[in-house]
């Protein structure tokens, strides 16, 4: 690959998918990339860009998924989930009690493995949610993890990491090496193929939303303008889940955290603003306290 592919691969990605790749990342675009040259038949990744730009938008398509980490597992981090369980749906149920619905966005769902580990427990709250309507909605940039998800199939090392047995044996149901999610907690999640960097309007307003392990990927810029956008996209009143290496801290004042709840925040009512000025404001860590 020369130094002028790179460059195009790097514009390309951060365009398309918001993938902010440093000038010494070649070895990890080769890793990706060359199977995808190699099942094309193309000679390598030279011959791969020419393709591209001479307007090849499949295979562009194809080179966008390819570049993303779809890693993910069933309760990952396990926190989240204690959140989930113990303070965000007890307060929504209240706040909730005369509307009857609660929505939840997984904005980077990738296979599954989140929104179904957030629909397990729901399954577990049983009476506690009769009468409710909750409407789970799983999106990803990447049709083929999409497609993944919506089947709901896992294989053994899959099904191993992070579900406690007792939920495995309750929820799935095995065929010969694979394991599927019952169709019930499979029917509770909505699939849709959707890009972060494009407008989100269209999906309404959320009451919980878990944007985890995706926001790592992108610049500074890119992620005060989805954090912007999905304050817009939230009840005044909502929760917001990010991943153990994400925060707003320091990015924007559109959500605050809880102090003492580590990846939990909550939407602050004031409006998005530029980086800088979320910087220069010392308003973060007062608010954390309200
Ligand atoms: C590392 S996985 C995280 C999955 C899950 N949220 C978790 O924490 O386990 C990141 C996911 O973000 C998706 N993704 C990457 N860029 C995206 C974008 N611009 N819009 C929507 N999803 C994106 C990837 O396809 C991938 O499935």
């Amino acid at each position: 690959m020369t130094p002028s592919d790179y460059e195009y691969l790097r514009k390309l990605l951060k365009e398309r998918s918001g993938l902010d790749l440093s000038a010494d990342k070649q070895y990890l675009v080769e890793s990706r990339l060359m199977p995808l040259a190699r099942k094309a038949s193309l000679s390598g990744i030279p011959e791969l860009v020419q393709k591209m730009k001479s307007g090849a938008t499949a295979l562009t398509s194809e080179v966008v998924e390819a570049m993303t980490t779809n890693e993910t597992f069933f309760f990952r981090d396990k926190l989240p989930f204690d959140h989930f369980r113990e303070s965000i749906m007890p307060e929504m149920l209240r706040a909730r009690a005369s509307r009857k619905s609660i929505r939840i966005w997984c904005a980077a769902g990738s296979t599954g493995q989140e929104p179904y580990s957030l629909a397990m427990c729901l399954k577990e709250m049983g009476a506690s949610l009769s009468g409710f309507r909750v409407e789970i909605l799983a999106t990803d940039l990447s049709q083929e993890v999409i497609e993944k998800s919506k089947a709901g199939i896992y294989s053994q090392f899959e099904v191993q990491r992070g579900l406690p047995i007792q939920m495995l044996v309750k929820y799935f149901k095995q065929t010969g090496e694979l394991w599927q999610i019952n169709s019930d907690i499979r029917g509770m999640v909505q699939h849709r193929q959707l890009n972060l960097l494009h407008d989100f309007t269209c999906l309404g307003k959320f009451d919980i939303i878990f944007c985890r392990n995706v926001l790592i990927y992108f610049d500074q810029d890119t992620k005060i303008s989805i954090f912007g956008r999905l304050a817009r996209a939230m009840e005044g009143d909502g929760f917001l889940v990010l991943g153990a290496a994400e925060t707003v801290v320091g990015l924007t004042d559109v959500f605050k955290p809880f102090p003492d709840k580590r990846g939990l925040y909550r939407p602050s009512g004031a409006r998005a603003g530029s980086a800088q000025a979320a910087t220069s404001m010392p308003k973060i860590a007062a608010m954390a306290g309200r």
